[in-house]
């Protein structure tokens, strides 16, 4: 059984008030149209063809080879949309799956049951449907005395008693495909100006041909989006669908509401996240850490057993057993090694901290390679900017850094040297020495000097 996919995408997105194409405003961190395409992947037989209009530049970059396009030069209807792809898509397979791009939280089981429903009987299509109390603009799906569907009828067409009616389409189907495209040159222009895909069940219906209905029972899955109102209605409905997979996965959740998770982050057993907690992008997080409250990552990989206390982490690595915060920020580039520790206000970035280091307050540490057990005594700063270039700082095991030292790098450190406090150190300083003073220098020399 071979299916295509057709995904619609050239709508404007009026409703959405945005310069950006409806389909690619992001939800849970990813275009809407991702997830369509994603849902495509798993039901379809061959790349799906995504119909673009609208933004069909942005789109298609979007997209990059992850589908085939068809374009539809002006947006007239859905019916007009699939009819754009009939030269792509037409013939090649025994189904055609249609959905709209946005409808995101629909399950790739439930379109696989669409499919398997269609191709167990003789009708030329069988449309999802879903019944709801508020109705949202949806087509309304008319049923005759028998029960079996006769209609779509879109709100602004319909009677009020047809307006009464609570189960609505979906906007996701499965037609034979050797019935779908003849059929479509039959739609009429609706008194909108446009062609709609969903006169098919009427056509279908004349035909004397009968049409199945699969009702989706999660009523989140068929949210379609049109206004950034149903866009936070989605971003819910995802998150908590997120959030409940990773409670059931191990993960403790003090406050689900207040925990935003990216469909694309990964997280291990028995690790807390504490209310108010952002996890964005490609972040892996390993078994038995604490995560927030407070605390914002994007992109970072954390090991095991670590604790991350209100703070913000963007583009780092954690690896086992690092404690830090409150109110530590990592950026692009920063890897603390195994036990590492970090304290209130320090900034690390594009740096490695060695195992066992210790940075408890104030600091802030670029372009620096740093070994074991160093201890960066308060204040400790990298002058890692001339006002033109970056220079590197390199420390070594076992050193001791004074409070409020300035590191002017280019400068190195050698292993078990020792800094003062408030020492400006712009020269590099040998293994074993302590340096003092402003520009810093070693300790036994001004001794030496003093005849001491
Ligand atoms: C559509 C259905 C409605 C259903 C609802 C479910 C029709 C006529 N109506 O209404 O019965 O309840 O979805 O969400 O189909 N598009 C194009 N080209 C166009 C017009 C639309 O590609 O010319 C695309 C849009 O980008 C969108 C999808 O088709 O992805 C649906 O269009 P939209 O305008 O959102 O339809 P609804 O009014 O929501
Ligand atoms: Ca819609």
């Amino acid at each position: 059984m071979k299916v295509t996919a057709v995904i619609l995408a050239a709508g404007q997105g009026t409703r959405m008030r945005s310069a950006l194409p409806k389909v690619l405003h992001p939800l849970g961190g990813r275009p809407l149209l991702q997830y369509s395409l994603d849902l495509a992947a798993k039901v379809g037989s061959a790349s799906p063809v995504v119909v673009v209009g609208h933004g069909a530049d942005q789109v298609r970059e979007t997209v990059g080879d992850k589908a085939r396009f068809a374009v539809q030069e002006q947006q007239l209807g859905t019916a007009n949309a699939v009819q754009s792809a009939a030269a792509v898509a037409a013939g090649e397979a025994d189904y055609v799956v249609v959905i709209s791009a946005d409808m995101p939280l629909l399950r790739s089981e439930t379109l696989q049951e669409l499919v398997n429903r269609q191709a167990s009987n003789d009708g030329p299509l069988t449309m999802l449907t879903v019944k709801s109390e508020n109705p949202r603009g949806f087509g309304r799906v008319v049923r005759g005395a028998d029960g079996s569907v006769t209609a779509i009828v879109e709100e602004a067409q319909a009677t009020p008693e047809q307006l009464a009616i609570r189960e609505l389409n979906a906007g996701a189907y499965c037609f034979r495909d050797a019935w779908l495209w003849p059929a479509l040159r039959r739609v009429n222009m609706s008194p909108k100006g446009e062609y709609y895909l969903t006169d098919l069940v009427e056509i279908a219906v004349a035909e004397g041909q009968v049409v199945q209905a699969l009702v989706a029972e999660d009523k989140c899955e068929t949210i379609g989006i049109n206004t950034r109102v149903h866009l936070s209605e989605a971003e819910t409905a995802l998150r908590s669908r997120i959030n409940t997979a990773w409670m059931e996965s191990g993960v403790t959740m003090i406050d689900p509401a207040t925990t935003y998770i990216d469909a694309s982050v990964q997280i291990g057993r028995d690790t807390v996240i504490w209310p108010n907690t952002c996890l964005y992008g490609e972040t892996v997080i390993g078994e038995g850490c604490e995560i927030g409250p407070n605390t914002m990552i994007h992109d970072t990989l954390i090991g095991n057993r670590c604790k991350v206390f209100a703070s913000v982490l963007e583009k780092a690595e954690l690896e086992d057993g690092v404690d830090m915060g409150p109110f530590a920020r990592l950026r692009k580039g920063a890897h603390l090694a195994e036990g590492v520790h970090m304290g209130n206000f320090g900034e690390v970035k594009d740096s490695y901290l060695g195992p066992g280091t210790k940075m408890g307050h104030f600091s802030y540490i670029g372009n620096a390679n740093i070994g074991n057990e160093v201890n960066i005594g308060a204040g400790t700063i990298t002058c890692n900017y001339d006002g033109k270039h970056k220079h590197q700082t390199e420390i070594g095991d076992h050193v001791f850094i004074g409070s409020d030292t300035m590191l002017v790098a280019p400068v190195k450190i050698g292993a078990r040297a020792r800094t003062g406090a408030g020492a400006v150190v712009t020269r590099d300083i040998a293994a074993d020495t302590t340096v003092v003073g402003v520009p810093a220098r070693p300790l036994y020399k001004s001794k030496e000097k003093d005849g001491n």
